[in-house]
């Protein structure tokens, strides 16, 4: 059997995920992770050198992958994060022959501009809140005018265009709020860069959840329905943060709900991308809320979440290798996914104060006493000699599974508590969400 040499890029729990899911691949040769974690080298070679922040511009940063891809002769790449997508990481080494899982720059707007998205959902009318989109010189006086002027029903969504790690999305529960919200647009220059252009949106009732595939343009392969949970506190409250914790499969997407979906939204929009010319590839992650109405999109986005990653993959009973590579030999038709009949829940321990100001560097322990049956992926960790020290915000997350929600929730705090570090926090409501369903 031949076998693939693999890269990974990125550095957090998802890509931890994807290099265990990659490891367990009849097919895999050599393992790569750029830049990886204390976590990623126990299945390959972390490339350390090799991370964003040392190179002055995307372009430099992709010519050195394409370097490294020549040096280890490596037959394909990952990319774990969206920021390459939308730069167009994709483009660049597929223009010098190397293959890559993951959507092109001009699929990747799905995620990275959310005017494309609206106007591609408005054009073949998939499910979303209705909308309006600002994009003149002063948008930001456009949309102030436009709130002042109009008579609206409130509480509208103010949506930045570009990626803006989280930031660029408020909802304002009436004029005032709004403006105020511009103004502070105004005032923060990373989130003025992303409100180029803005999308002021219908406020959805409903429940949200996630589905994600993977596709070839064309085909695509359901996985799982999973929840995440963006804020700091248990309740949803408090900050929002990179993540505190996912489950899957989410109750809210029973297998009715799925086909749903399926039909009015996930063939939708691949036939959408495929007649506009930019057939998607890669993962596909439907952001959703569930109304009365039926199933409506939040926001695409173009690769796994981190942590929905860290229960997805575990619960794939098939080759995540060989589906990427049928993916990306446009071979999907003849590749079947099965999916556990499990639930996963995965609790993410944080350090204390994320995420506001923390501190670095205090002394992890545990991780050995964690039970064989689940698992622990590394995010913000770092090596000291045979210590683990805490390196960032999210530090780890710890993913179990059950028969029912109940047992993998169950099961993921028993182990959560088995590992320490000073101030270490997590939330204690993970899944809970789902229980109310059943
Ligand atoms: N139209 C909407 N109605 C209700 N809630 C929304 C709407 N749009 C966004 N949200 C809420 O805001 C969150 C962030 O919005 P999203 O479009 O996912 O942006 P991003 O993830 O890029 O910050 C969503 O997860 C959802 O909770
Ligand atoms: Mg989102």
């Amino acid at each position: 059997m031949s076998t693939y040499n693999i890269l990974v890029l990125g550095s957090g729990g998802r890509e931890h995920a994807l290099a265990w899911s990659l490891n367990r691949s009849p097919l895999l040769g050599n393992l790569y992770i750029a830049p990886g974690n204390p976590g990623t080298e126990d299945f390959g070679e972390n490339i350390i050198a090799l991370k964003p922040e040392a190179y002055g511009t995307p372009a430099a940063w992709f010519e050195a992958i394409a370097d490294l891809i020549q040096d280890r002769d490596i037959d394909l790449t990952i990319v774990g994060p969206e920021q390459p997508l939308v730069d167009g990481i994709t483009d660049f080494l597929e223009s010098q022959g190397h293959k890559v899982f993951g959507p092109t720059k001009a699929a990747a707007r799905l995620e990275g501009s959310k005017s494309f998205s609206k106007w591609l959902m408005a054009k073949y009318n998939i499910p979303t809140a209705e909308s309006v989109a600002f994009s003149g010189k002063s948008v930001l006086d456009e949309v102030e005018e436009y709130f002042k002027a109009s008579d609206l029903d409130w509480p509208l969504v103010i949506k930045a265009d570009g990626l803006a790690a989280g930031k660029g999305v408020f909802i304002c529960q009436d004029q005032q709020e709004a403006v105020e919200h511009l103004h502070r647009i105004r005032e923060d220059e990373t989130l003025r860069k992303a409100a180029s252009r803005i999308i002021v949106e219908e406020f959805m009732v409903g429940e949200e959840a996630s589905v994600f595939a993977i596709t070839d343009g064309r085909h695509a392969r359901l996985l799982l329905s999973a929840q995440d949970h963006k804020r700091i506190g248990d309740g949803d409250t408090g900050l929002n943060t990179g993540g505190m914790g996912a489950y899957a499969p989410a109750p809210v997407i029973d297998k009715h709900m799925l086909q749903i979906v399926e039909d009015t939204i996930l063939y939708p929009t691949l036939g959408a991308m495929q007649l506009e010319g930019h057939p998607y590839r890669g993962v596909l992650y439907l952001g959703l809320m569930i109304t009365d109405e039926g199933p409506k999109v939040v926001e695409y986005n173009c690769r796994f979440g981190d942590p929905e990653c860290q229960v997805l993959l575990p619960a794939m009973k098939s080759d995540l290798l060989e589906v990427m590579l049928a993916a990306v030999n446009f071979e999907l038709e003849k590749t079947e996914v099965v999916m556990s009949d499990d639930h996963f829940c995965c609790v993410v321990m944080a350090s204390g104060g994320y995420p506001g100001a923390y501190a670095k560097g205090m002394e992890i322990t545990g991780i050995g006493d964690v039970s064989g049956d689940a698992l622990v992926f590394h995010s913000g960790t770092r090596r000291d000699g045979d210590n683990l020290l805490t390196n960032g915000g999210r530090v780890l997350s710890v993913v179990s599974k059950g028969p029912d929600l109940r047992g993998a929730i169950d099961s993921c705090y028993r182990e959560v508590r088995k590992i320490s570090f000073d101030k270490a926090y997590f939330r204690s409501d993970i899944g809970v969400k789902g229980l109310k369903r059943l």
